[in-house]
């Protein structure tokens, strides 16, 4: 079995921004029930996957607060490999989180109406402590390369634990950009929002981080454009590659 499909889907502001004021006002509430409603919603566009993978950041900011996780550093050795503490749940929210820092508290995120089961993609960084601390939780975690994570070893076993053919990328521009680079993102997916806030820095829908990506110009396929009910356009690309 392959690695499955992998649709980036976002929602961005229409200065391309993925974070900032304009997002709980009520435009921007609104868009994001559409976006919701695209791939996580009962009548879903995307319906083949069992959930969404994000950065380390964005579940800092989202989920954890930037919380320090409650570390057992006298934990016996847990087992090598993986650990699937829920095989089975309809939704997953695979937490990139390489060397295992984020300070969860328990072994599901809710957005909108979803639940979904937590699922950390560690790198062999991550301490034994760490990993039983999510033992503890109820938390499963994949681990994929050694001293760095490697993202196509970590959406194949995405692929063929949890039986998908399908994967959301579900952000930050970080995250986003790394799978843009290693030939990872089939589809583009953006529900563009119509509201902005000029917020100069803000997080775009692409961020080359020095540690993992370098900038480089890159080319995108357009595939659909549609209006969405509360104004949103819902535009979908291809992934072209680099270009001069
Ligand atoms: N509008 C939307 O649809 C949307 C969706 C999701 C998120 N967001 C927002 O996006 C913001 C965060 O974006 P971000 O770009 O700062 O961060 P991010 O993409 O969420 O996370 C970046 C982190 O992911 C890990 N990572 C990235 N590439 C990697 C690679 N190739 N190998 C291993 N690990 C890798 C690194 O973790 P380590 O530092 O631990 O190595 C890196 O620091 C948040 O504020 C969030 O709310 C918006």
């Amino acid at each position: 079995m392959g690695r499955p499909r992998i649709v980036c889907h976002m929602h961005m502001s229409l200065d391309g921004k993925i974070v900032g004021d304009y997002l709980p006002t009520d435009v921007g509430m609104a868009s994001q029930r559409e976006f919701y409603a695209l791939a996580y919603g009962p009548g879903r566009h995307y319906r083949d996957h069992k959930g969404w993978l994000s950065g380390r950041i964005s579940s800092e900011d989202n989920f954890t607060h930037y919380r320090k996780p409650e570390l057992d550093e006298a934990a016996a050795p847990v087992p090598e490999g993986d650990y699937i503490a829920v095989p089975d749940a309809p939704m997953n929210y695979f937490s990139v989180d390489p060397s295992g820092q984020l300070g969860w508290e328990r072994n599901s995120i809710d957005y909108f109406d979803t639940n979904a089961h937590i699922v950390e993609i560690l790198s062999g960084r991550a301490s034994n402590a760490y990993k039983d601390l999510l033992r503890r939780l109820g938390i499963s975690y994949l681990i994929a390369g050694e001293d760095s994570l490697d993202l196509e070893e970590a959406v194949e076993k995405i692929g063929a634990t949890f039986g998908t053919e399908e994967l959301i990328l579900g952000g930050g521009g970080g995250l986003n950009w790394s799978f843009i680079r290693a030939g990872l993102c089939d589809e583009v997916s953006i529900v563009l929002t119509p509201a902005a806030d000029g917020t100069k820095g803000a997080q775009t829908l692409f961020e080359a981080d020095g540690r993992y990506t370098t900038a480089v110009p890159t080319a995108f396929g357009l595939e659909d454009v549609r209006k969405l009910h509360d104004g949103s356009l819902w535009l979908r690309y291809t992934v072209k590659g680099p270009i001069n």
